[in-house]
């Protein structure tokens, strides 16, 4: 088999690019306001009630109505899912590995379409649904790799014995229920989908409310693919309708989730309640929030500095976990890097990212808008405001990127996530302060450090508490095989997306030991 290789990101410079990309989305425009339905057990099902998807960037511009699952809906699917996993967990892995291979090649082929479903359902820039799109395919091709070689070198890791014939398998755990937050709309969609069912599980799959068309789109692309009836279905829904009673169902076996801590600590506690007669104990696999951090050292290009922290901090309006929403600078380059970062917020230009030229797009939706506007209003009492602080949900939800100086560790807005372009930046006299003051939130997901000192490199290794560490580099764009992806403390469950142990998560190792 061709080794796994990350999926190249397309060359935007390129002219024959731009208008490839151009022509799929005109085509994506012409069939924007569709009605999509469930899909259960292979099926099609209407249930005349819907969630209506909107452009971000303009906000009257429906994407598409999609029928909302209730619970009926969700005991036909788990009963159709249970029936799919009698066939599809004993399917043999270089056939459900394959399904993900052909599935990569489907949206490869289709590449800029649903990079175009993505600028338009979620406001991601040109580039960044690009990337996304990449990352959809990355985890088709590494988590199919990863199966078969999961399955092929189990018993290789056995301890031989002379007068016993021993074996391990890793088996599926049964049904699960995928709940995917609508940042990463195709990528984290795809790869939390696919990671189960490769492994041999069946899945309910409910997308966020934010972004379902394009998670139908995936859902299309599995099916060209030839994947069997029931092995994944499609419920979207309203999470209060119907997410507490999926998760808390006795016939749910584990739940993979990613999302916000809260909602991520509310479906834990759910999942932990036994039910009258559930005969497991249900796994719970949650990625959740951060609040990541960029420090900058003594002696660190000051220009270099800014321009990391602004696209660590601004692509995609800051609405990726990994993104940067703290700067911990040493007070000998402070005010001189408060001036470069600021200059650069102020220049980016905001819009409809069906401009090209436009910077940073919208934030998702109205709700986001809110959230993100009431911490500017809370970060102008907690420190200086140096950039931005302007918004405009008049066509679109947006945010000119912000950024604020002299704020304390212990402040809010250096404390909670805020999910939107908004950076705080604080001064510290050393390094181990430095360190220290980053480490300071109930968070553990990314974490930049900016430095040319050797040994201030190897303490941070040791001692900043973060799933993912850079290097002189921005904090975002893990890279699936080759930055496995996930946070510590509060940021998770310590798993690791697009790493080698992922699929174990879920599997459970059976060992048939035979007397000779
Ligand atoms: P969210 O927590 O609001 O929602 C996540 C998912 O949970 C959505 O599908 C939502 O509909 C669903 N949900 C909400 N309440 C539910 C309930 N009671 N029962 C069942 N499902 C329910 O998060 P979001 O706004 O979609 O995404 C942003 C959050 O996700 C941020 O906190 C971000 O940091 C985090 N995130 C983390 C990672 C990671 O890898 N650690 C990656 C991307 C996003
Ligand atoms: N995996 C995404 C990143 O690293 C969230 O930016």
């Amino acid at each position: 088999m061709i080794p796994y290789r990350p999926e190249p990101l397309t060359d935007f410079h390129n002219p024959a690019n731009q208008e490839a990309f151009a022509a799929a989305l005109a085509k994506v425009e012409q069939e924007l306001g569709r009605t999509y339905p469930l899909i259960i057990g292979g099926k099609r099902v209407d249930t005349g009630r819907y969630i209506e998807s909107i452009n971000p960037s303009k906000k009257a511009e429906v994407i598409g109505r999609v029928a909302m699952a209730g619970q009926d809906e969700i005991e036909r699917a788990l009963e159709a899912a249970w029936e799919a996993y009698r066939t599809w967990s004993r399917m043999p892995v270089i056939e459900r590995a394959a399904l993900l291979f052909k599935t990569a090649a489907i949206i490869r082929r289709r590449k800029h379409e649903f990079s175009a479903w993505m600028l338009l359902e979620a406001g991601k820039s040109r580039a960044e649904a690009d990337a996304d799109t990449a990352e959809a395919i990355d985890f088709l091709e590494y988590y199919g790799r990863q199966m078969i070689d999961l399955a092929r070198r189990a018993d290789d890791l056995l301890t031989p014995i002379s007068g016993e014939d021993n074996h391990i398998e890793y088996i599926p755990l049964g049904v699960g229920a995928i709940i995917p937050p609508w940042n990463f709309p195709l990528a984290i969609v795809t790869g939390m989908t696919v990671s189960a069912v490769v492994a041999g599980n069946t899945v309910l799959l409910k997308p966020a409310i934010q972004t379902p068309v394009i998670a139908y789109k995936l859902m299309e692309a599995l099916e060209e693919a030839g994947m069997p009836p029931g092995v994944v279905n499609f419920v979207p829904g309203d999470p209060a309708e119907m997410g507490d009673f999926m998760v808390g169902h006795k016939d749910v076996r584990f739940i993979s989730f990613t999302g916000s801590k809260q909602v991520g600590l509310h479906l834990n506690e759910l999942a932990a309640k036994r039910i009258p007669g559930q005969r497991w104990i249900k796994r719970f696999i949650a990625e959740m929030g951060g609040k990541d951090a960029i420090v900058v050292d003594e002696g660190y290009d000051v220009q270099a500095a800014a321009q990391i922290i602004a696209q660590s901090a601004f692509g995609f309006s800051g609405q990726k976990c990994s993104a940067c929403s703290r700067v911990i600078a040493h007070e000998s380059l402070y005010d001189e890097l408060v001036d470069r970062v600021a200059e650069i917020a102020k220049a980016f230009k905001v819009g409809d990212v069906r401009d090209a030229s436009v910077g940073t797009g919208p934030v998702v939706d109205q709700k986001a808008f809110e959230k993100v506007t009431t911490y500017i209003e809370i970060g102008r009492g907690e420190g200086r405001l140096v950039a931005g602080g302007t918004a405009s949900n008049e066509t679109g939800f947006f945010i000119q990127p912000t950024v604020f100086a002299d704020v304390k560790p212990d402040a809010r807005i250096m404390q909670e996530e805020i999910f939107g372009p908004v950076v705080a930046i604080t001064k510290v006299k050393s390094f181990e302060e430095a360190i220290d003051v980053a480490n300071g939130t109930d968070f553990g997901l990314t974490g930049s450090v900016l430095s040319t000192n050797r040994e201030h490199l190897a303490y941070a290794r040791h001692h900043f508490h973060v799933g993912n560490l850079y290097f002189n580099r921005k904090c975002t764009g893990a890279i699936v095989g080759v930055h496995p992806f996930g946070g510590f403390n509060m940021s998770g469950t310590d798993s690791k997306a697009g790493g080698p142990d992922y699929l174990l998560l879920f599997t459970q190792m059976k060992s048939v030991s035979e007397l000779l």
